[in-house]
């Protein structure tokens, strides 16, 4: 594969692009005449693409049909800060040459089928604040270094490959991460906790087969990350007891997917307070007790998934409260007594599941 692989599809619009934005007079930073056409052409495809200061500093080629791997010439637009091409085809390892562009900020190259690893030069640009690779088919395992040395990093989001080893510890000193995804991937042993200096975190995606831990002292330590909304850590080895303090932490929580791990416990009855959840699912763990009744002040709550767990006594009638619940799913648990009426007044409920 080569570089050259991209662009025929593009010759038309090149031809269309060039003479009017030649006539502007864009003085593009580019590497040889090939590098100026494609870049033209980028140009002419896109109008997304923001050229400012009479350098190339935004390229955004989201869902363009691209194919072929990325130009290694992209590396010698010494100004580009942004490179976005997301959802293409894009095939071919990324070019180790991406590593001398010294202003990029953003990196983003989710879906697409992009094999072997991030080059250890991407690693190096210290100015990086989104680094998006999530949906290839990466075989990489990340540096030890990570947030250290890309320490502005507000985005990491790798979800969907194969990576493996451990995340490194050090993400935690990229204190203004606020996305961290890494979900279905081969990483193993157990999340670094955080110490207090995540507290920009807003979505957490860490769902993996062979993560472990022994406690919950992940979930846990983000307590104080005050605008979390999104905390997915289902389909690991998590073991433990659910904290009573779980229904102090996170209160912008609108998504909390505990499923699949081997949690263990009674779900608090001050799960109330997390006032902005919209879905729970803890399924497929060890819970018991019974279901608080205070669940059913939980008003936006759509989704409640609690199936397969070793769950006791009757299903709260305060669930009838919740006119914005589509799925509730139940099954699988020692629950007694009837089903309240009051669930069946829910207008909303598509998919009840309760044996
Ligand atoms: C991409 O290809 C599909 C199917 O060939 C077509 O429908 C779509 O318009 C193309 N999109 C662009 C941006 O060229
Ligand atoms: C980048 O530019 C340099 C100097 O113009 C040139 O020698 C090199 O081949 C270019 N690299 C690529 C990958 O086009
Ligand atoms: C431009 O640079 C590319 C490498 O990026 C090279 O493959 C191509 O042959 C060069 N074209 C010319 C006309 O020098
Ligand atoms: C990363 O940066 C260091 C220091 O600037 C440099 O010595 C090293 O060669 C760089 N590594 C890569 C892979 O670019
Ligand atoms: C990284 O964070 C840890 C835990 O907060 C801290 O002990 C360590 O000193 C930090 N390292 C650097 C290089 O800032
Ligand atoms: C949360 O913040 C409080 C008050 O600053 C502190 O005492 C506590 O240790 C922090 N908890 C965590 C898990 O960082
Ligand atoms: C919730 O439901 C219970 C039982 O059905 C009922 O007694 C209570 O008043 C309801 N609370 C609210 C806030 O609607």
């Amino acid at each position: 594969m080569n570089s050259e692989v991209i662009w025929p599809s593009l010759t038309a619009i090149i031809v269309l692009g060039l003479t009017s934005l030649l006539k502007q007079g864009f003085d593009i930073a580019f590497g040889n005449e090939s590098d100026r056409l494609a870049l033209l052409s980028f140009k002419a495809m896109n109008t997304c693409s923001v050229i400012r200061n009479r350098k190339l500093m935004y390229l955004d080629l989201s869902s363009s049909n691209l194919t072929g791997s990325i130009p290694a010439s992209l590396g010698n637009l010494s100004s580009l800060d942004t490179l976005i091409l997301r959802y293409n085809n894009l095939e071919g390892s990324i070019p180790q040459d991406l590593g001398q562009l010294e202003q990029m900020r953003k990196v983003l190259l989710e879906v697409n089928t992009l094999p072997g690893t991030i080059p250890s030069s991407i690693y190096n640009l210290s100015t990086l604040l989104f680094l998006g690779q999530a949906a290839n088919q990466l075989q990489d395992s990340l540096p030890p270094d990570l947030g250290i040395t890309l320490l502005r990093l507000r985005l990491l989001a790798v979800g969907g490959n194969s990576f493996t080893c451990h995340l490194p510890s050090t993400v935690v000193n990229a204190s203004l991460l606020s996305w961290l995804d890494i979900t279905k991937n081969k990483f193993t042993g157990q999340l670094p906790n955080n110490r207090g200096s995540l507290s920009y975190l807003i979505q957490v995606r860490v769902g993996n087969k062979n993560l472990e831990s022994n406690d919950l002292s992940f979930p846990t330590s983000l307590t104080n990350c005050t605008i979390l909304q999104v905390l997915v850590i289902g389909h690991n080895h998590f073991r433990g007891y659910l904290p009573e303090s779980i229904s102090n932490l996170f209160n912008k929580v609108n998504i909390l997917s505990l499923r699949h791990n081997e949690i263990r416990g009674f779900i608090p009855s001050g799960i109330s307070n997390l006032a902005s959840l919209v879905n729970f699912d803890s399924g497929n763990n060890l819970l018991s007790g019974h279901i608080p009744s205070t669940i059913g002040m939980l008003q936006d709550l759509q989704l409640l998934n609690l199936e397969s767990n070793k769950l006791l006594g009757p299903i709260p009638s305060s669930l009838g409260n919740l006119s914005n619940l589509y799925s509730i799913y139940l099954y699988n648990n020692h629950l007694s007594g009837s089903i309240p009426s009051s669930i069946g007044d829910i207008q909303s409920l598509q998919i009840l599941n309760l044996q």
